[in-house]
């Protein structure tokens, strides 16, 4: 298989990728260790800050989306079947990225909690009061977190597979 030994994709993307992967483990962590969250539930203690984190995290990927649509990725010289791979993971990457905490926030809204950006900055919210769109939205954003979850797997997998099987650079193209 020809190997892909183009240059990096630059500093800004670099850093916007580890400190998402960063955040998002956070965010896994939390969400799955947080007490369960019922009608009177208040959003202290684990549950403040996977709100905390979840809204930095959202932030960032708006910064992120940002940029991708303002600065190409470097060429790469891989197969057209793992070119449309990555891609098609990548894309899906980003979508559940900004969906899944924009669920999270709706639902957070809907049970009357200020969404606060980071923790610190009051955001508006997202849906009425004791709506039941909300409450459906808390569900889809829980399972929509396991796709995510089972997508990053993915391409955890891949990564490994292009450093160990291929033998290619493609994981240099993200380091920092
Ligand atoms: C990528 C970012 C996020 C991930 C991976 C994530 C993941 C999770 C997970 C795994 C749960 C537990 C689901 C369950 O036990 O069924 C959960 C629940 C929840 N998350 Fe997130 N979350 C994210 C972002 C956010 C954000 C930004 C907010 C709000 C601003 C939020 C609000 C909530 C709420 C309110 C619940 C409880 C939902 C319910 O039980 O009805 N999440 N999240
Ligand atoms: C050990 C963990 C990880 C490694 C080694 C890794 C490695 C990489 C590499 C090498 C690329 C560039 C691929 C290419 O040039 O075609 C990439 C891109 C990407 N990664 Fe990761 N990654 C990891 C974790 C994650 C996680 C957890 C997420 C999601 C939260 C993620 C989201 C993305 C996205 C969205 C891109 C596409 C970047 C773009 O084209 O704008 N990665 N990753």
């Amino acid at each position: 298989m020809q190997v892909s030994t183009e240059p990096r994709y630059d500093i800004v993307a670099r850093l916007l990728h580890w400190l998402v992967v960063g955040l998002v483990a956070a965010q896994f962590v939390i969400g799955w260790t947080m007490p369960d969250v019922h009608r009177d539930t208040v959003p202290d203690g684990l549950i403040g800050w996977h709100l905390g984190v979840g809204t930095a995290l959202l932030a960032a990927m708006a910064f992120r989306v940002l940029w991708r649509t303002t600065h190409r990725s470097p060429p790469d010289n891989l197969p057209p079947l793992f070119r449309l791979a990555s891609k098609v993971t990548h894309l899906a990457l980003y979508a559940l990225l900004v969906l899944v905490p924009l669920l999270g926030w709706i639902n957070a809204s809907s049970r009357t909690w200020t969404v606060r950006l980071a923790a610190l900055v009051p955001l508006p919210s997202l849906s009425a009061p004791g709506s039941s769109f909300g409450h459906a939205m808390g569900d889809v954003h829980g399972v929509l977190a396991w796709v995510l979850f089972g997508v990053i797997c993915a391409h955890i997998a891949a990564a490994l597979f292009h450093q160990f099987v291929a033998g290619d650079r493609v994981l240099q193209r993200m380091k920092l």
